[in-house]
C-alpha cells in the first residue's frame, strides 16, 4: 500500500463533477486481469473494461512486454514522409479483421480523432469524386461520437452540446434515436419493433435533397447514451437507403469493435457493411491511446487515382501510428486471436444475458437490454433528480468492490472479454443487493 497525501486541486477531471469527486474520490492504482485495486489494496471487479476498452483484461503480460520492448527499441517515429515498418504490418493484420472491401486504415489516437477523421475523409471524398455539393452530415439523437467539434455536431447528447452550441459545424441533421420504442423493454438481443425509424432518413433526404448529403454516421449500438439497441433490420435499412442515394455510411465502432459483440466488428455481427468504420479503445485493449479509421477500397482509390505525386489527404496527427501504440496494438491483436477472445465473448453472451435479465423485477428496474458482452440495466429516475440514483449506485458499488458505468440512471456493463461466470454472478448479486438500498 502506498501512502498518498493528495491535494487533488490541479487535475481538472474529465466528464466528472470535480467538486463531488474531490470530496469523495474513487481511486484505483493498479490492475490485473478482471480487477482494479485501490490505493488501500481493495479489489474492485471491473465490469466495464475500464471505459469500454480493456477487452483483453488488465496487465496482460504479452502486451506489457511488447510495450516495454518497443519503448527501449524506438520511442517515436514520424509518419509524415517517414514511416515505421511495424505500422504497415499492423495495418495488414487489422484489415484482415474488417469486412471484405474495407481494406485501408488511417491511424489516430482516440475515438474522437477517429470520428473527426472519418467525417473529414467523407467530405473530402465527395469533393474528390466531383460531388462537392455533398456537404451535409447526418448523425442521430443520443449518438456519442466523442468530443471534437465534428463529433459533438453529429452527436446527439444534449449536455455534450449545450456549452458549445454556437460553434457546432453547420449542415448537420439527426435521425431519431431508437430508445423507448413501445414493446421493446426487456428485449433479449435486438428488439423487435422500430425498423421504420430508419425511414426517417428518407424524410431528411427529401428535405435537403440527397445530392447535398455526404454521409450518415451512427453507432451500431449506441453505447455512451446507455446501450441503445438498433431494432431488428434497422441498420440494414439505413444501408439500403444510403445505397439508393449514393451516400456514405459510417459505423462508429469505438465500443462495438474488437470482439465486444462476439464478432470482430458489429458490421459482421449484424451483417451490414458500412463504407467507413471508426475505432479506438479495444484496438489496443486500452493500454496505449490509439484510434483507427477503416475505409473501403473505393474511397481510398478515389484519393489515389489523381495524377501526380501530391499529398492526397491534408490530415494526420504527430502521433498517428505511434510506435508504442503500434506495438500495443500488434500484441493485443495476437492475444485476441491466440486466446480466441471474440469467440469467448460470443460463448459468454448467454451467461451475461441471463445475469442481467435476472434483475428484472428488482426495485427501480424499468428496462434491461443486451447484445454480446454489452448491456444495460435502466433504473427509474428519482423524481426531479435525474442521474442521482445512478450516481448513488456508482458510489455504493465501488464501496462494495465493483466498477460499473452509469449514464444518467442507466447502468452499463461491458466487461473484459475474459469474464467468467463467477464474475457475472458477483456483479449481479452486488447490484441486486444494492438496488434494495436506493
Ligand atoms: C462510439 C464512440 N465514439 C467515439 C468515442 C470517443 O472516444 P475517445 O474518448 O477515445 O475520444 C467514444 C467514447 O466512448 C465512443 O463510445
Amino acid at each position: 500500500m502506498k501512502a498518498h497525501n493528495l491535494s487533488m486541486d490541479s487535475f481538472w477531471i474529465p466528464f466528472t463533477s470535480n467538486r463531488a469527486f474531490k470530496k469523495q474520490p474513487r481511486l484505483v492504482e493498479r490492475a490485473q486481469g478482471m480487477y482494479y485495486y485501490t490505493p488501500d489494496d481493495r479489489q474492485i471487479l471491473d465490469m466495464v473494461a475500464g471505459l469500454w476498452c480493456c477487452n483483453a483484461g488488465h496487465g496482460h503480460p504479452q502486451i506489457v512486454r511488447a510495450i516495454q520492448d518497443q519503448a527501449a527499441e524506438m520511442d517515436y517515429a514520424p509518419h509524415f514522409n517517414f514511416a515505421h515498418p511495424a505500422a504497415f504490418e499492423v495495418a495488414d493484420v487489422l484489415t484482415e479483421l474488417t469486412p471484405d472491401g474495407i481494406d485501408h486504415v488511417f491511424f489516430t489516437n482516440s475515438g474522437s480523432e477517429s470520428v473527426d477523421t472519418a467525417l473529414k475523409i467523407a467530405l473530402a471524398y465527395q469533393k474528390e469524386r466531383g460531388q462537392a455539393s455533398r456537404t451535409r452530415l447526418i448523425g442521430r439523437e443520443r449518438g456519442y461520437h466523442g468530443v471534437g467539434f465534428g463529433g459533438i455536431s453529429v452527436g446527439g447528447i444534449a449536455n455534450n452540446r449545450l456549452q458549445f452550441s454556437n460553434t457546432m459545424i453547420p449542415g448537420v441533421d439527426h435521425l431519431p434515436h431508437t430508445h423507448s420504442i413501445p414493446g421493446n423493454a426487456f428485449s433479449r438481443g435486438l428488439p423487435e419493433h422500430g425498423v421504420e425509424y430508419a425511414d426517417e432518413l428518407e424524410r431528411i433526404l427529401e428535405l435537403h435533397h440527397p445530392s447535398n448529403v455526404a454521409a450518415v454516421i451512427v453507432e451500431p449500438i449506441a453505447g455512451s447514451a446507455g446501450v441503445l439497441m438498433p431494432p431488428q433490420g434497422y441498420l440494414k435499412r439505413l444501408r439500403e437507403i444510403c445505397d439508393r442515394h449514393d451516400i456514405l455510411l459510417i459505423f462508429d465502432e469505438v465500443i462495438t469493435g474488437f470482439g465486444r459483440l462476439g464478432a470482430n466488428f458489429a458490421s459482421q455481427a449484424f451483417d451490414v457493411t458500412p463504407d467507413i468504420i471508426t475505432t479506438a479503445k479495444g484496438l489496443t485493449s486500452g493500454t496505449v491511446p490509439m484510434g483507427a479509421v477503416f475505409v473501403s477500397g473505393q474511397i481510398y482509390d478515389e484519393f489515389m487515382s489523381k495524377p501526380g505525386g501530391a499529398i492526397e489527404l491534408f490530415h494526420g496527427y504527430t502521433y498517428s501510428a505511434h510506435p508504442l501504440a503500434v506495438a500495443a496494438c500488434t500484441a493485443t491483436q495476437h492475444v485476441y486471436a491466440d486466446e480466441g477472445l471474440f469467440q469467448r465473448a460470443a460463448t459468454m453472451a448467454p451467461v451475461f444475458e441471463d445475469g442481467l435479465h435476472s434483475l428484472k423485477g428488482e426495485p427501480h428496474v424499468i428496462d434491461v437490454r443486451n447484445y454480446g458482452l454489452m448491456g444495460a440495466v435502466e433504473l427509474a429516475a428519482l423524481e426531479g433528480q435525474p442521474g442521482a440514483r445512478g450516481m448513488e449506485l456508482v458510489q455504493k458499488t465501488f464501496d462494495a468492490g465493483l466498477m460499473i458505468r452509469v449514464t444518467g440512471d442507466t447502468i452499463a456493463f461491458s466487461p473484459p472479454l475474459i469474464m467468467e461466470e463467477s464474475h457475472m454472478q458477483q456483479a449481479v448479486e452486488t447490484i441486486r443487493t444494492l438496488l434494495k438500498t436506493l
